[in-house]
């Protein structure tokens, strides 16, 4: 059983690469937001580590997208602390986030279909000063897409020309032009084909094996079991979960998500009641609610 507590306990919460002994790049701890009346997030925490792919699932309306963007200086927290290696810190706007070393690709990924890819790699972070250094910008191009195994046919191609999947890549190269240590993507297969999915997943790993955090927003059970070192699940605002490859399943990680499986506060490791939740298949309890976003046949292992 693979199901780790641990709001408190800082070495349950570490990266399968990472081991204890290494200082979490980033560290929340008690962050609630509320949004009017909605209480989006309530005394998340999470901790991440260089090296590892963290995956954070949760059915929609959940908290992920809110959590990632306290991370991304889109929203700030109600209450909590944020420390980035080993310090407190606020981040109070985008640019901060991208300063402290956390790019985000959004699901839009907000690439500029008329330009093209070196215009997009390097939109608002030009080289040179006065007129653009072109030459090196592409140089920088084809250099940093060479380092990701990136099939794209030509850099000075409109990016409204490129595939799905090619399109994430550039957004995902794009956010990695300041080195970051934690890399966010959220849902970066939701609108690809299986080929195309096959190579952001091979993109991530590489990225983990080159020490970023990687933090994986995704509905798709089976890309989170093929790269996800953790997970942690998001129900209602609240951590409900927290898995650990390769012990992790699908049926826990649903069962958790839907709420059958209840992380309780404070309920320790070994507590027993973590050993008799029911394994009947979410579908068929009462009262559960399985999302159409989670049909197995979507999601189930490969
Ligand atoms: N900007 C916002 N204004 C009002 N409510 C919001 C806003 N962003 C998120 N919410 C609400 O907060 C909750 C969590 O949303 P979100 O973090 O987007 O969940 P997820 O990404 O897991 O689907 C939802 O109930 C959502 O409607
Ligand atoms: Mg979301």
């Amino acid at each position: 059983m693979s199901l780790i507590p641990g709001d408190d306990d800082v070495t349950t919460d570490a990266g399968g690469a990472a081991g204890s002994s290494v200082v979490p790049v980033v560290r929340m701890r008690g962050i609630s937001k509320s949004f009017g009346h909605i209480q989006a997030l309530r005394t998340v925490d999470l901790d991440l580590y260089p090296g590892e792919v963290v995956a954070l699932v949760g059915d929609n309306g959940a908290g992920k997208s809110t959590l990632v963007k306290i991370l991304a200086g889109v929203h700030t927290q109600d209450a909590g602390t944020v420390e980035f290696e080993g310090r407190a810190v606020s981040i109070p706007s985008p640019s901060a986030s991208r300063d402290l070393g956390i790019a985000t690709v959004f699901q839009d990924l907000a690439l500029c279909d008329n330009l093209d890819v070196v215009a997009n790699l390097f939109l608002g972070q030009e080289l040179g000063h006065g007129p653009l250094d072109e030459e090196a910008m592409e140089q920088r191009s084809w250099e940093l897409l060479r380092r990701l195994s990136a099939r794209i046919p030509s850099v000075r191609m409109p990016v409204a020309t490129l595939s799905g999947g090619q399109r994430q890549i550039v957004a995902i190269a794009r956010s990695l032009i300041g080195e970051p240590a934690v890399v966010i993507l959220d849902e970066p297969t939701a609108a690809l084909g299986i080929a195309q999915t096959a190579e952001v997943l091979n993109l991530i790993e590489l990225l983990r094996d080159r020490g970023h955090c990687v933090v994986l927003i995704s509905h798709n059970m089976a890309d989170v079991q093929a790269v996800a070192d953790r997970v942690i699940v998001l129900r209602l605002g609240r951590v409900n979960g927290r898995f650990r490859a390769p012990e992790m399943s699908y049926e826990n990680i649903i069962a958790s998500i839907t709420g059958v499986l209840n992380l309780e506060e404070g309920t320790p490791e070994d507590d027993p009641r973590e050993r008799s939740f029911d394994m009947r298949s979410p579908d068929t309890r009462p009262g559960s609610t399985p999302g159409g976003t989670f049909d197995p046949r979507d999601g189930g292992p490969r």
